[in-house]
């Protein structure tokens, strides 16, 4: 069984810091990355931690502490990242429709880049030659993901470089001596197909022999975790026997040697995420039964924004009888988290848990209607930590100019 933080755990959490709370357990995303490293045992990869999904500095420094590498999504992610203790040779910067400058700032913190446009491709040559190595973004026209929102690969995506445009790279390439060192893709979230992943695998070593100075494949983040109960995630396993196969293959065949890299967001800090709600009103509205809580899009987005799923539980009535809920915000919005949810009978002054709340919940949200932000406490060795204090309404003035 996975490490998971006990309903009593929670009970105290809510009690001690309030709620709408944001909770993580390091020694869960601990778990989830030596999952990585023993599915990987054997074969030359390294994994970057998508920081997108959850920058706080202190989770930072705790997947430093365990050795992660890190991915940023902005040259301001990277400046996070150096300010967590990561050296540059541990950051990885895969940009999209960035600013030649921000390449040149990413440049000076020394750190590997994806450029993912052919523009800036060329003035990275222009500038650097094979003076900085970089890696190129491709579009590998493959489609995957839980939904198109998070599909990134596919033929009609802003992502990366068209596989099409191959000859343009090669006549940067050829024309400023670019050092191309990684080839890249990103083909979506919560991929759950192992082929997938091997059909990336597949289009990029097609392209090797293209690249001289080429060292490592990157085949970006995706891998699925069960959000549903009884579903299940991408089978890491599978996924490392598949990378060993390929590139000890690739390599007999070629005899030349690549490094693979990975950037999983979702998988490193998904499940270890609870978020703390207590519920402010029960409402009868027509046939439905409202559960409104005290949150709501401003501070949990996914459901709304992709129709995602979040197991929610009453820890404060576990064996109360099950009835129907629509459990919804407080947001001046239609704001569901989930609609006609079966659980056990909802109280006012309730606590509902949202679980696998690490990945892009506290990320994406916002103060939309000035309501606060909420803390973050990170759980470690059984300790809960304040990691991150809920807004005041300073936080809401804070960067406001008087006209
Ligand atoms: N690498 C690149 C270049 C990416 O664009 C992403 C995610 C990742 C790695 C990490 O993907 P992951 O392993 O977390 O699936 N906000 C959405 C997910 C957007 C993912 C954006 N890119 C969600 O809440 O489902």
């Amino acid at each position: 069984m996975p490490l998971q933080l006990t309903n009593e755990q929670l009970k105290q959490i809510a009690a001690r810091f309030g709620s709408p709370v944001y909770v993580y357990h390091a020694e869960r995303i601990k778990e989830q990355y030596e999952n990585l490293l023993h599915a990987f045992a054997g074969t030359d990869t390294r994994f970057f931690y998508a920081a997108k999904a959850l920058t706080n500095i202190s989770v930072l420094k705790y997947i430093l502490s365990i050795g992660c590498n890190i991915d940023c999504s902005s040259v301001n992610e990277a400046r996070l990242a150096i300010h967590a203790g990561f050296t540059p040779s541990q950051i990885l910067y895969t940009s999209n429709n960035i600013a030649f400058s921000e390449i040149a700032e990413a440049k000076e913190l020394g750190i590997s880049i994806n450029i993912d446009s052919l523009s800036n491709l060329r003035k990275s040559g222009e500038a650097y030659g094979g003076t900085y190595p970089v890696g190129v973004r491709l579009r590998p026209n493959i489609m995957a993901g839980g939904n198109l929102k998070i599909s990134t690969g596919h033929s009609n995506s802003k992502f990366g470089v068209a596989l099409e445009d191959l000859e343009s790279i090669l006549q940067v390439q050829k024309e400023t001596g670019l050092h191309i060192r990684t080839l890249h893709i990103h083909t979506g979230s919560e991929i759950k197909d192992v082929e997938v992943f091997a059909k990336g695998i597949e289009v990029l070593l097609d392209l090797v022999p293209h690249f001289p100075s080429l060292e490592v494949i990157d085949l970006g983040g995706g891998m699925k975790v069960p959000y549903h109960p009884g579903e299940t995630g991408t089978d890491i396993t599978d996924l490392g026997r598949k990378v060993k196969e390929e590139f000890e293959k690739y390599e007999h065949k070629t005899g030349r040697h690549l490094q693979v890299w990975f950037e999983p967001g979702k998988y490193i800090v998904a499940e270890a995420g609870y978020f703390i709600t207590t519920v402010n009103v029960i409402k009868q509205s027509g046939d439905k039964t409202f559960a409104g809580v005290n949150s709501g899009l401003n501070h949990l987005i996914r459901p709304m924004f992709y129709g995602a799923y979040h197991e929610i539980e009453n820890i404060s009535n576990p064996n109360g009888t099950v009835h129907t809920y629509q459990v919804v915000g407080n947001i001046c919005e239609t704001d569901n988290f989930a609609e006609d949810r079966p659980l056990p009978e909802v109280r006012e002054n309730d606590l509902l848990v949202f679980r696998n709340a690490g990945a892009y919940c506290f990320e994406m949200s916002s103060h939309y209607n000035s309501r606060f932000k909420p803390p973050e406490v990170l759980v470690k060795e059984g300790q809960p930590i304040l990691i991150r204090k809920g807004d005041q309404l300073g936080d809401l003035l804070h960067n406001q100019t008087q006209a």
